[in-house]
């Protein structure tokens, strides 16, 4: 009990026990929110974030100052500021902001209904058997940037893996992300593939009910993706380059498709 009679939040800063308490026992099944900008992204695009920590609140509040006032009333409500060594006991890899959180993750039934939703009006952009996660991570911020439907992977990658939240910079909350098995999976929608034996993206428009498939950094695109796709479709390169990187390719093929359409909202 506090001094108004009320029980301690985990997240008011007066109760390090009760929020280190909190963050073992959702930790398993919560995703990871590591660093200031993945903090602040989940809490912009209405993530449940039950529980965050910091070993230096005057810092992260000050920074929210600078660079994000709009969360910053969230944040001064939830941090709780913990020991440097009992934050990086939880968090190994701890961002240098030093701040990390716990959000819910979002229904997987309502991503995939989201993504298979028509009509559509912005494009979902698939990951056929993506391999880095840095570079899913780096989709997924796109995919939150251009305000497209959202992401869906194929194979194993766990695109909910905290270091892709962290190269999305917890950005996943702004657009949908899921894993499917296989191309069998994915939504309905006129499927065009990237492929530098395509026809020039430069001269086709890609409609904005569009599946945008981009195949894996090793080996392309899959045989099922392949035979799913209605357009093969290249981005202009020097015959002498072998290939684009793969979150390279998506921000080309995304911006051409945003051409002609208003900012992202
Ligand atoms: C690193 S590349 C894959 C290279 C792979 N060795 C191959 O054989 O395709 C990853 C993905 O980015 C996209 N990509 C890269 N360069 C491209 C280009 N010039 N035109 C169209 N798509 C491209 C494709 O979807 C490709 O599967």
């Amino acid at each position: 009990m506090n001094a108004s009679g009320t029980p301690p939040h985990p997240g008011d800063g007066r109760d390090p026990d009760g929020a280190v308490r909190a963050w073992r026992g959702l930790a398993s099944d919560a995703v990871l929110l590591d660093g200031f900008h993945a903090v602040k992204h989940a809490l912009r695009f209405g993530a449940a974030v039950p529980v965050a920590l910091t070993s230096d609140r005057a810092a992260v509040l000050a920074l929210a100052d600078d660079l994000a006032p709009d969360v910053r009333a969230a944040l001064d409500a939830l941090l709780v500021e913990v020991p440097a060594d009992t934050l990086r006991a939880l968090v190994p890899r701890l961002h240098p902001t030093a701040v990390a959180a716990l959000g819910s993750r979002p229904s997987r039934a309502e991503g995939l209904a989201a993504l298979s939703r028509v009509p559509r009006t912005r494009p979902v952009v698939v990951l056929d058997q993506p391999r880095n996660l840095g570079n899913a991570g780096a989709v997924i911020r796109l995919a939150a940037g251009f305000g497209i439907t959202g992401v869906i992977t194929t194979g194993t990658l766990d695109p909910w893996h905290p270091t892709v939240v962290r190269g999305g910079a917890g950005l996943h909350f702004a657009t949908v992300v899921e894993r499917v098995e296989d191309a069998g999976q994915l939504p309905p929608g006129p499927l065009y593939a990237l492929d530098a034996e395509g026809e020039d993206i430069r001269g086709l428009t890609l409609p904005d009910d569009a599946i945008l498939a981009f195949g894996s950094e090793r080996t392309g695109l899959s045989a099922p993706v392949r035979e799913r796709a209605d357009q093969l479709v290249s981005l202009p390169m020097n015959p002498r380059v072998s290939s684009y990187n793969l979150a390279t390719s998506v921000a080309m093929t995304l911006f051409h498709w945003s051409t002609g359409h208003g900012p992202a909202v």
